[in-house]
């Protein structure tokens, strides 16, 4: 055997089922929860003129009635800092081992962001990245925190999503400009033991970058520099294939949920709520359907903030948790799905955490 039959073997190996954490083992459990969206709103009849939409149009297609922009002078470093004060605060703790930031809306392409957010937070010279991984970015962060804590790298870690999308859309476009706004959310998740509510089961992520050009903003790469060519009028922004996209969504968080609720011993009954990333309410609905989630089941705010990319799942379960919706010993199934293409699912047992959620979508 080759060494990229060696590759190809241990790819095979590792997509195949595994089974679910013995008893006893230290596992990461989400101990403060938190979300906060800017001030700021645009409504749909505010997109109405300039894209020759209408407020009825984007509901009945995406579920959105309105999305947050950040304030001038602000941007991802100030929306992460604000939700983690608030996580930290839920857990009542001011110190954490790291920070773990999801966003592909870094303020700069270089430094990441994070470290800045550690030091708004006065946290000390913790360890803090950032992670790409666009609306599946905040399952992958959860993934990277809980394997540092399972690892016994970390005893406590500050998980955050916090997109300013505001900033890579064409005002113009009429596929993204509907759908994305600004917002951040965070969770803190502590060492613990895998049989106590909140404790993250199952993780489930996956990749396929063939389809890489589905939602991409084409110019400000290393590759477009490297070309010596001049990017076209709006190639710094996002540019998405709306339809496929709707398709991979629904199949890709089918497909991983489903994976998740094997590996957690879970039937389709046992699901209390099913948290999807908030991309479109229709593919969230497909997805509850195909898993056979009734609707009152199926937690959702996309209404209020529109597609909040990484941002999007901790900020459902903060809205969640405080409105009552989402209570103690809900037990909870989680998808996401984003641009690369990458998706993500997991489960937990809802915590008793009291939940930190700014609620100036209502008003
Ligand atoms: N307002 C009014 N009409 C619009 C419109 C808008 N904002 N956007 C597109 N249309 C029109 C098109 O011009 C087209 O008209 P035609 O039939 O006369 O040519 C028609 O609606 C269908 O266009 P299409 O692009 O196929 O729309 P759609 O039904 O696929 O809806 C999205 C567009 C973006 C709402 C939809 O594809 C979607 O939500 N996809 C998933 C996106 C997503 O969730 N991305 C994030 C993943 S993390």
């Amino acid at each position: 055997m080759d060494a990229s039959e060696r590759a190809l073997d241990r790819a095979a190996h590792n997509a195949g089922p595994r089974p679910a954490p013995a008893p006893g083992r230290r596992a990461a459990v989400l101990s403060g929860v938190a979300g906060w969206v800017p001030p700021g709103t645009v409504a749909n009849a505010d997109l109405a003129d300039r894209l020759d939409t209408t407020d009825e149009w984007i509901r009945t297609r995406t579920g959105i009635a309105q999305r947050h922009t950040v304030p001038p002078g602000t941007a991802t470093r100030e929306m992460a800092a604000e939700a983690g004060r608030l996580a930290l605060k839920s857990a009542g703790r001011d110190t954490v081992d790291a920070v773990v930031l999801a966003t592909v809306t870094p303020d700069r392409h270089c430094p990441a962001t994070a470290p800045e957010v550690a030091t708004a937070l006065g946290l000390g010279p913790v360890a803090a990245h950032d992670v790409s991984a666009v609306c599946a970015g905040f399952l992958y962060a959860l993934a990277s925190a809980a394997g540092s804590i399972a690892a016994g790298f970390a005893d406590h870690v500050l998980v955050i999503g916090a997109e300013t999308f505001s900033a890579i859309v064409d005002p113009d476009d009429r596929n993204t400009a509907i759908i994305f706004g600004d917002a951040a959310g965070a969770v803190v998740l502590r060492a613990g033991d895998p049989d106590e509510p909140g404790a993250l089961g199952p993780v489930r992520l996956g990749s396929d970058g063939a389809h890489s050009d589905l939602i991409q903003i084409p110019a400000g790469g290393a590759r477009q520099r490297l070309a010596g060519t001049d990017p076209a009028p709006g190639e710094y922004c996002l540019r998405m294939q709306g339809r496929k996209v709707y398709r991979h969504a629904k199949e890709r968080m089918s497909q991983a949920a489903h994976d998740v609720l094997e590996r957690s011993g879970w039937s389709i009954g046992d699901v209390d709520r099913l948290a999807t990333h908030q991309a479109n309410a229709r593919i969230t609905e497909a997805v509850a359907d195909e898993l056979g989630v009734p609707r009152d089941r199926v937690l959702s705010n996309i209404e209020h903030v529109g597609n909040t990319s990484a941002a999007s799942l901790p900020l459902l379960l903060a809205d969640a948790a405080s409105s009552g919706l989402l209570l103690p010993h809900h037990r909870v199934l989680l998808a996401a799905f984003g641009a690369g293409l990458v998706w993500g699912a997991a489960s937990l047992t809802w915590p008793d955490v009291t939940a930190l959620s700014v609620h100036t979508y209502r008003g």
